[in-house]
């Protein structure tokens, strides 16, 4: 920890705006947003920068020329995000089609916006990507305190698409796990996101049938997903285990204790996840309200919530200088106030981000316009920075504001950029995780130099916004986005809604159906992200004993 920097302190607005009103529409967006950030990197302009990128790696198989004729209708996860008045399953089963005029958005923001980006965003990465990878440990803040938690996290395992990189992640490792008794075996300095998958066949850590909070949209089993193995792997870090997650001693170490997942519709896959598998210990009572997802356990006074925030900063609608009324507007300097309120209540706050800044929006820096994704009016103005940039500086604004708020004294976990798997083709080029029934192999990894970006930019908001940070600040980063590369039979794929109709195969000429190739089947892969959690918790409680 450290103590060197001033204590800055910042004020937030505390009006709570009603968010539960925004949160639907917004929704609506979700896999809309998600999946057209990975148009970009494929798109023609950019996938022809980061094909190169992969060739290099022998690792790009998507083929351009043939996706972009096909239309598939994006279906979304309207995700009831904060309805949860019911202890039954926040509804988002509800299949909503979403006909998204893609050809046009699509074309047009490649065509002007991303280009330009393309070249800023390489340097940029370029330089950024040699520190990382000199060495493992991207220290932040310079100062050495063993705090290992936060040095190894952000450790740089996952990002870059070089291949030694990629095979030395591989090679590492035993290949059983041994859960039990593996507690003691975790040493505090492990790399826990350095590691492979192995099987596992204990299985999953609660079914499609044991859990009452699963959104249909992540009840791959019960969608009627015909294989299950994908269910039977874990995370086995190369020099530790990660313990299997016993939902008791979980809620033991959160006694009387707050955990918060803030941010998007990963966000709430994650909470999902936790939730079912604790439940598979006790049934929490459900407190929530329109504002948040809300759940009380009892045994331990353990309190888990949710709230939706899609960029994590201040957004605007009304017209701004020339971006008029309508457009959301992002002010990349401001956090998010809609949750502030409840930010000194919480002990363990768990952000999610990224996908949203593939959505239409504008980008606000010290009041003026420096940018805009799906959005930009006039090409005699240059744009500032870019939709992965933006992301950069929501992430520094979200940490920098946690870390000098005087009233907060809990852990912040950012969790980072979760990959998606549209293989071949984007969400609406034909992209595909169809048929993907085990984790990639090395050679068979397929990296999304969008995914690898972003990440990156995400590593650089974290650790300028903890630059701040005073030495009560507990901050990590929870690496999962190298590890979760792997995983691309981790997503729903077409099973993602009960409809008996619904087109699961690929048609005659080839084309994937809909699917959803960026949030995880529950149970699946994602349940890992809760050991991990566990561990970042564990390690954190026990450095504050210490
Ligand atoms: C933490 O801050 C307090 C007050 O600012 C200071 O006295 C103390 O030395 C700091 N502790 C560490 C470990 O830096
Ligand atoms: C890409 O797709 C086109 C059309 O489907 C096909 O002709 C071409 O061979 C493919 N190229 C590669 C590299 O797969
Ligand atoms: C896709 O959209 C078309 C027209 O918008 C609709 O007829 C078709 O049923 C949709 N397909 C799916 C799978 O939703
Ligand atoms: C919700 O929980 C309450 C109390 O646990 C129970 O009485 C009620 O039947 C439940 N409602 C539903 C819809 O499950
Ligand atoms: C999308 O492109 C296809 C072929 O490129 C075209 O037929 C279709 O009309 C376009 N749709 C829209 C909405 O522009
Ligand atoms: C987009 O690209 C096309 C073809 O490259 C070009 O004709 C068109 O002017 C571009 N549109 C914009 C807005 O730059
Ligand atoms: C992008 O950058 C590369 C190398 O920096 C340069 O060669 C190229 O001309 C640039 N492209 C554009 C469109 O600026
Ligand atoms: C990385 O850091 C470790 C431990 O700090 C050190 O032993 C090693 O030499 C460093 N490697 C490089 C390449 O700097
Ligand atoms: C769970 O999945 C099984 C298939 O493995 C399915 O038969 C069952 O209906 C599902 N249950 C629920 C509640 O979705």
């Amino acid at each position: 920890m450290k103590s060197n920097s001033p204590k800055s302190v910042t004020s937030y607005p505390k009006t709570i705006l009603p968010i539960a009103a925004s949160v639907g529409g917004l929704a609506l967006f979700l896999i809309f947003a998600s999946l057209l950030l990975v148009s970009q990197p494929l798109g023609s302009k950019v996938s022809g920068y980061f094909y190169n990128v992969d060739q290099a790696t022998k690792i790009g198989l998507y083929n351009e020329t043939s996706i972009l004729e096909n239309q598939v209708n994006n279906t979304e996860a309207k995700s009831n995000i904060v309805d949860s008045v019911t202890n039954k399953t926040v509804d988002s089963g509800t299949d909503k089609t979403v006909d998204l005029d893609t050809n046009k958005t699509v074309d047009t923001d490649t065509n002007e916006t991303v280009d330009l980006d393309t070249n800023k965003t390489v340097v940029t990465e370029t330089t950024k990507t040699t520190n990382l990878d000199t060495n493992k440990t991207v220290d932040i803040d310079t100062s050495k305190n063993a705090d290992s938690g936060i040095k190894k996290i952000v450790d740089s395992g996952t990002s870059k698409s070089d291949d030694s990189n990629t095979k030395k992640i591989v090679d590492s490792g035993t290949s059983k796990t041994a859960d039990s008794g593996a507690k003691k075996i975790v040493d505090p300095g492990c790399d826990l996101y350095h590691g492979k998958w192995v099987h596992d066949s204990a299985g999953p850590l609660y079914s499609n049938n044991s859990c009452p909070v699963l959104s249909q949209m992540q009840n791959c089993q019960g969608n009627g997903r015909p294989d299950k193995d994908y269910e039977n792997w874990r995370w086995k870090p190369t020099k530790c285990n990660l313990p299997r997650l016993d939902p008791k001693k979980f809620l033991e170490l959160m006694r009387g204790k707050t955990l918060a997942f803030i941010g998007d519709s990963v966000a709430r896959n994650q909470m999902e996840s936790l939730l079912c598998i604790l439940w598979q210990a006790e049934a929490p009572i459900n407190r929530g309200n329109k504002r948040m997802q809300r759940y009380y356990f009892r045994s331990t006074s353990t309190t888990i919530i949710r709230i939706w925030s899609s960029w994590l900063v201040h957004k605007t609608t009304e017209q701004f200088d020339f971006a008029p009324e309508g457009v959301d507007k992002l002010h990349l300097d401001a956090p998010d106030e809609t949750f502030m309120d409840i930010i000194p209540s919480v002990d363990v706050l768990v952000l999610s981000s990224g996908h949203w800044f593939a959505k239409r929006s504008v980008y606000i820096l010290n009041n003026e316009i420096v940018g805009g994704q799906l959005w930009w009016p006039d090409n005699s103005r240059t744009k500032k920075i870019d939709s992965t940039e933006a992301f950069e500086i929501s992430v520094a604004t979200i940490m920098s504001s946690l870390v000098t708020n005087p009233d907060y004294k809990g852990l912040t976990v950012v969790r980072a950029y979760s990959p998606d798997h549209y293989e071949g083709g984007t969400w609406n080029t034909g992209g595909s995780c169809t048929g993907k029934v085990k984790p990639a192999v090395d050679g068979e990894l397929v990296e999304s130099g969008f995914t690898n970006i972003m990440h990156d930019k995400q590593i650089s908001g974290f650790n300028r916004g903890i630059k701040k940070k005073t030495n009560k600040s507990r901050v990590a980063f929870m690496d999962i986005t190298k590890p979760f590369a792997y995983r691309h039979d981790g997503h729903p794929g077409p099973f993602r809604n009960l409809d008996p109709n619904k087109i699961t195969k690929r048609s005659a000429d080839g084309r994937p159906p809909p699917q959803d190739c960026l949030h995880w089947c529950m149970p699946g892969p994602i349940d890992t992200w809760n050991e991990f959690l566990m561990e970042t918790i564990r390690r954190d409680f026990e450095s504050q004993d210490t």
